[in-house]
C-alpha cells in the first residue's frame, strides 16, 4: 500500500500536519505503538517514510486495520509479548479536554489502543481542532463489552453512569452490514451518548469494575501531549518531549 496523494480536505490536511509533527519525534531504534484511525493513518505513512530513509524502528499496531496498513508498507512489526515496553505511541482521539483526558474508540480499537498506550513511556495524541472540548462527553463514550450477558452488563453501565452524574441514550454499535459491530477481540461496543461527563475519573472507575466490561474509551493520565492542527498551524498541549532524567552524581 502506498500513501494516498495529499487530500484537499482541510480537516484531512490538518490531520496530516499533526502526524508530520509527531514524526519529528522519531529516533533510530525506537519501539513505537501505532494508533488507529484516519489521523493515525497519516502517522503510519510518516513512519514508513522514515524507514525508507534508513531509520530503524519497530512497531506494535493497535488494530488489525493498522497492522494491515503497516505490513503493506513494509514497516517492521512486533508484539507486546515480544516487546512489552515501548518508547512512544502516537494515536488519534475522538475528544480531548484541557487536562489531556481523552475519549477514544470511535474506530472500535480502544482496548488494544489502551493496552499499547499503557505499555509506552509516552503517548502523543494527534488531532485536528474539532476534537477539542472543555468537558468530555460530546462524543458518545465507547464501552467494550463481552457478548455473553451483554444486556445485564448494559444495566450495570446505566447504573454506573447515573451514579456518576451521566445520562443519555446507550446504543449497541452496528457495522455497515447492520449486524453488531465486533471488535478485533471479538467483543461488542456500547456507545454512551452522555453529552457531558462531569467526573471522568469517577465514571472510569465505576465502569472498570463492572463484570463484562472489558474496557472503556476514557483515557485518563495516558497522554503526555496533544498535537492539535488547524488552519492557523500547530498547537502543542502538554509536554511533547520527555523530560531529561536527573543526572546522578
Ligand atoms: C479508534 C480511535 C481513533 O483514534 C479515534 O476514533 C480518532 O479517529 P480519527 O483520527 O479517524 O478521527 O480511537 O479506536
Amino acid at each position: 500500500m502506498s500513501a494516498a496523494p495529499h487530500s484537499t480536505d482541510p480537516m484531512d490536511a490538518a490531520k496530516r500536519r499533526a502526524a508530520e509533527k509527531a514524526a519529528e519525534l522519531l529516533r533510530a531504534g525506537m519501539r513505537l505503538g501505532l494508533g488507529t484511525g484516519s489521523t493515525a493513518w497519516h502517522f503510519v505513512n510518516c513512519v514508513s517514510e522514515k524507514i525508507r530513509g534508513g531509520m530503524a524502528l519497530i512497531c506494535v499496531p493497535t488494530s488489525e486495520t493498522t497492522r494491515a496498513q503497516a505490513a503493506a508498507l513494509g514497516i517492521p512489526l512486533t508484539t507486546l509479548d515480544e516487546t512489552p515496553e515501548l518508547d512512544l505511541t502516537v494515536d488519534g482521539a475522538d475528544e480531548f479536554d484541557p487536562k489531556l483526558r481523552l475519549i477514544k474508540g470511535g474506530g472500535g480499537a480502544l482496548l488494544r489502543e489502551k493496552i499499547v498506550a499503557a505499555a509506552s513511556a509516552r503517548m502523543i495524541v494527534i488531532t485536528d481542532r474539532s476534537k477539542e472540548v472543555s468537558c468530555l462527553g460530546r462524543f458518545p463514550l465507547p464501552v467494550e463489552i463481552i457478548p455473553f450477558g451483554r444486556e445485564a452488563t448494559r444495566r450495570h453501565v446505566e447504573r454506573a453512569a447515573r451514579q456518576t452524574g451521566c445520562a443519555g441514550p446507550l446504543a449497541w454499535r452496528k457495522a455497515k452490514s447492520g449486524l453488531d459491530f465486533v471488535t478485533d477481540s471479538g467483543n461488542h461496543i456500547l456507545d454512551c451518548a452522555f453529552g457531558q461527563i462531569p467526573d471522568p475519573p469517577a465514571l472510569a472507575a465505576a465502569l472498570s469494575v463492572i463484570p463484562g466490561v472489558v474496557e472503556h474509551g476514557l483515557f485518563i493520565g495516558l497522554a503526555s501531549a496533544v498535537i492539535v492542527a488547524d488552519a492557523n498551524g500547530i498547537e502543542i498541549k502538554g509536554e511533547l518531549h520527555q523530560a531529561a532524567s536527573p543526572s546522578r552524581s
